[in-house]
């Protein structure tokens, strides 16, 4: 790989398209040259990198010559079609939805667990799901310690977790709500101020959502864990910024809050913020726009044996979907783990 790579950002004028451009730059990540796409609507906008405008360019089935690492961020579908065409153009592709995780042939990795992933790419790696990136921070390390065995956790996600009109239509609702006009709703269920949804994504036979059996699936893979359970509630809320996630995990071994502190207080890229009596623990107003997730709250779980709770926030725009992108770049050029990159 390049050492000074030609990036391309698909999706660069959307919620994670705009965090990826400020990850790159805020990491010092080695651009050799910065290209933007998104769609024809977005054509000739002007976006800043490095204190220069880079102008939007419309995406096409040509738009991959000469990019050696492309960041997808432009919905499922446009991935499906577009990231086969960019690795057949030589390029890499890293994809922030959902359309190659579960692939056998794309890598699916969260650097600070399986970086070493990375190298079995033909073309395409895949990025993980927000609210399992995010569980999964806090999950690992414990895991190595005490052996995770399953889960039970429900999820406080965030609006922009469904992009940048999820929180248009925050803001909007909550105008309606306050001078008492009709509400208006185009992208959530229901509204969404003031309220929480208990839906994030379409509903499978089992009663579970899509976004409810990631955990499970994507963790399998991650965590190399191929007996890894989880049952999740995966629940919308009108915060703008950062997954939580409540955690109830049973492990192999016995556990203790006092060892479990231990590993979290060294697992990299987590801040352990646990000082109840001091009303201290992780919420997103203070996580938002921060590149560590934190977790807090651990007690050991009264209604089960070897079973720990904890609570853990991640800003899903960057540990959840651009800077795990970029950390992943950051494999590609030999930057991470040298402390100019994770
Ligand atoms: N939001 C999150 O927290 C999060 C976390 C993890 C993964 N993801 C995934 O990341 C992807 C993007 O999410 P987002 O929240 O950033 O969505 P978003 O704010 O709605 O942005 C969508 C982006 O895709 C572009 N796009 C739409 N149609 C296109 C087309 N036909 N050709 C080229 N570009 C097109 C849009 O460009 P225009 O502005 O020109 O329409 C925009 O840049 C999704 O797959 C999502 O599942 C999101």
């Amino acid at each position: 790989m390049n050492s000074t790579p030609h990036i391309a950002v698909v999706g660069a004028t959307g919620a994670v398209g705009i965090e990826m451009i400020t990850t790159l730059e805020r990491r010092r990540f080695p651009v050799g040259k910065l290209t933007l796409l998104a769609s024809a609507r977005s054509a000739g906008k002007k976006l800043k990198f490095n204190g220069s405008d880079v102008a939007v360019t419309a995406l096409t089935k040509d738009s991959f010559a000469g990019i050696d690492i492309a960041l997808f961020s432009a919905g499922g579908g446009i991935s499906k079609e577009f990231a086969p065409i960019a690795a057949a153009a030589g390029c890499v592709v890293i994809d922030n939805s959902s359309a190659f995780r579960m692939d056998e042939q794309v890598p699916l990795v969260i650097p600070e667990i399986n970086a070493g992933d990375v190298k079995n790419h033909h073309g395409i790696i895949a990025n993980p799901n927000c609210t399992t990136a995010v569980t999964l921070m806090a999950l690992y390390p414990l895991h190595e310690a005490f052996g995770v065995k399953r889960v039970f956790a429900s999820s406080y996600q965030a609006v922009s977790g469904a992009g940048a009109k999820a929180i248009e239509e925050l803001e909007r609702q909550v105008g309606e709500v306050v001078q008492g006009r009709p509400v208006t709703r185009d992208v959530h269920p229901h509204q969404i101020a003031f309220n929480v949804l208990p839906q994030i994504d379409s509903f499978l036979p089992n009663g579970y959502t899509k976004e409810e059996m990631k955990m499970e699936d994507e963790g399998r893979k991650i965590m190399h864990h191929p007996s890894f359970r989880a049952s999740v509630t995966c629940v919308r809320v009108p915060v703008y910024r950062a997954h939580s996630v409540a955690v109830s995990a049973e492990f192999e071994r016995p556990v203790t809050v006092e060892a479990a502190r231990k590993v979290l207080k060294h697992a990299p890229g987590l801040d352990l913020v646990d000082h109840p009596e001091r009303k201290e623990y992780p919420m997103p107003l203070d996580i938002a726009g921060k590149d560590n997730c934190a977790v807090g709250r651990l007690r050991q779980d009264c209604a089960m044996d070897n079973g720990l709770c904890f609570w853990v926030v991640g800003d899903q725009l960057l540990k959840g979907a651009a800077l795990n992108a970029v950390q992943i770049a950051e494999v590609l050029v030999g930057r991470w783990g040298t402390g100019n990159g994770g």
